[in-house]
């Protein structure tokens, strides 16, 4: 008998307004190359090649009729399936009128050497297109080493109350199976239950932004590959009287959205995770996933007391988020088992988020403090406070939340209690901070929140002489 093998794989997507079919061979094909070498548009730039820069920004479509940004440097082809893409080339209209984004970048002399120039066109054209008029947080991915940012947000400012033009309007192509052997496309969290059972030592896909760099940093080609940007459970957000279920694959974007109303600190701290490009990939399951010690949503899920819901075949189970994370790259998870949603109560008046890094945006945390702490009759009664950057996991502070509990709320608690932060961490020096840095900023935090709950100014920004 003679077993069909498809080896590469058939595809189609929008591109800049029409239907584009590409074969894909690895699944690691990235839609940077795609476009520079495949389709002859060399308008996106390759500058950093791993999400930093912004200078390979397109306008992405997905399933709900949204134009965002993302960087194509660490977006792979299968990725687009069902998807919509826009690049600079398509910025403009058919007919060569520019775009209001355009117009304005050459009023307000927007561009010098112009390297940076189409990554900024396609992001603020994308903030045009969605009525975004915070410039500082729309254009945070994207860097510019001549010009300076002052005349690029002049621009923007200037195109805001400018009509969107009738060409920017992509609907995005209908989802559809597309697979190979070596890659998976499924439709359903069932399918890839199914299929990862089967396939334990495949490479789940999920944003890419950390998958991205494995392929263009470290020349790594992952195979067999499951792309879940197409399953569709994974991607909802259930809305509970009490509680959210946040599906694996939704992205840093969208939860923000979802938690705005639940914690404004929480709120603002994503809204400093990585770049609106990164962010408008990345998923909350990726981050979990990847187990890096330095994520910055564990930290904040698991000071929210968040509950994880992994997926084996049609198994489930529930763990609290801080058992997950076992050692350094150790995470409980069998083979073939996946991380399909995590659920958090709605009820976090106290949980306030502080990320610690070298530049504002942007940029991993040196520390990620995240502490939520309940007072009643003026006695702490419970605490939950999560460090990312401390130790070789997302973990507690165990003994500081002991120190705290049954205590006086007052400054002098809080004082005493950051004695026992020595006791709970013992952090490492590495390039992001020193281990004297990290371990005194973690006992400040403790003393911030304090400070932050009493109403006093904390953020250096509110700060004045
Ligand atoms: P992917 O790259 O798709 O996957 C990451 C890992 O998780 C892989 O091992 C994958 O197999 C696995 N995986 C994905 N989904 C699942 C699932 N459902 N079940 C099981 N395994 C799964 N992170 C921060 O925390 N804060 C930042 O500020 C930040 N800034 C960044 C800036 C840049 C420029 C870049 C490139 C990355 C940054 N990151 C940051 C890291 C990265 O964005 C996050 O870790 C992200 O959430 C990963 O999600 P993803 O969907 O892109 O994961
Ligand atoms: Fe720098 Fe893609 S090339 S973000
Ligand atoms: Fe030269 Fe921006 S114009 S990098």
């Amino acid at each position: 008998q003679t077993v069909a093998r498809f080896l590469i794989m058939k595809m189609s997507f929008l591109l800049n307004g029409e239907s584009v079919s590409t074969s894909v061979n690895t699944g690691t094909e990235t839609l940077l190359d795609f476009l520079r070498q495949g389709a002859g548009l060399y308008g996106t730039k390759e500058g950093c090649n791993e999400g930093d820069c912004g200078a390979c920004s397109v306008i992405i479509t997905g399933h709900d009729g949204v134009p965002r940004p993302m960087n194509a440097c660490i977006l792979f082809l299968p990725q687009l399936q069902g998807r919509a893409v826009r690049t600079v080339e398509g910025i403009s209209g058919p007919d060569g009128n520019l775009h209001p984004v355009q117009e304005a970048m050459i009023a307000k002399h927007g561009a010098q050497c112009g390297f940076c120039t189409p990554g900024f066109i396609t992001t603020m054209a994308a903030a045009h297109a969605t009525g975004q008029t915070d410039f500082d947080t729309a254009l945070a991915g994207n860097l510019c080493r001549c010009t300076g940012y002052a005349p690029i947000i002049r621009a923007a400012e200037m195109a805001a109350t400018a009509p969107v033009p009738k060409w920017m309007q992509d609907l995005p192509p209908t989802t559809g199976h597309a697979s190979s052997d070596a890659i998976f496309c499924p439709l359903s969290s069932d399918e890839l239950a199914q299929w990862y059972q089967q396939n334990p030592e495949a490479t789940l896909v999920a944003g890419g932004t950390d998958v991205g760099l494995w392929v263009t940093k470290h020349m790594r080609r992952p195979a067999p590959i499951a792309f879940l940007s197409q399953v569709s459970d994974l991607r909802h957000i259930e809305d509970h009287p009490d509680h959210l279920r946040v599906g694996a694959a939704v992205t840093i974007t969208e939860l923000m959205q979802a938690i705005a109303s639940i914690s404004t600190s929480l709120y603002s701290m994503l809204a400093r995770y990585g770049s609106p490009q990164v962010r408008n990939a990345a998923t909350i399951g990726g981050n979990i996933a990847n187990g890096s010690p330095i994520g910055d949503g564990p930290p904040a899920l698991i000071a929210m007391g968040a509950i994880l819901i992994l997926r084996r075949g049609s198994e489930r189970r529930r763990i609290p988020l801080e058992d997950f994370f076992i050692a350094y790259q150790q995470q409980d998870r069998l083979p073939g088992e996946f991380v399909e949603a995590v659920e958090l109560l709605k009820d976090q008046t106290g949980l306030r988020c502080y990320k610690l890094s070298k530049r504002f945006d942007q940029d991993i945390s040196a520390v990620c403090g995240c502490l939520n702490i309940t007072a009643k009759d003026g006695i702490i009664t419970q605490a939950r406070i999560a460090f990312g950057g401390m130790a070789g996991t997302p973990a507690r502070a165990l003994r500081t939340e002991t120190a705290l509990i049954g205590q006086i709320w007052s400054a002098e608690t809080f004082a005493t209690a950051q004695a026992a932060m020595a006791q709970d961490f013992t952090p490492l020096s590495d390039m992001r901070a020193s281990a004297e840095y990290r371990a005194r900023t973690a006992e400040n935090m403790l003393m911030r929140y304090y400070h932050d709950i009493e109403h006093k100014p904390v953020d250096i920004r509110e700060v004045r002489a």
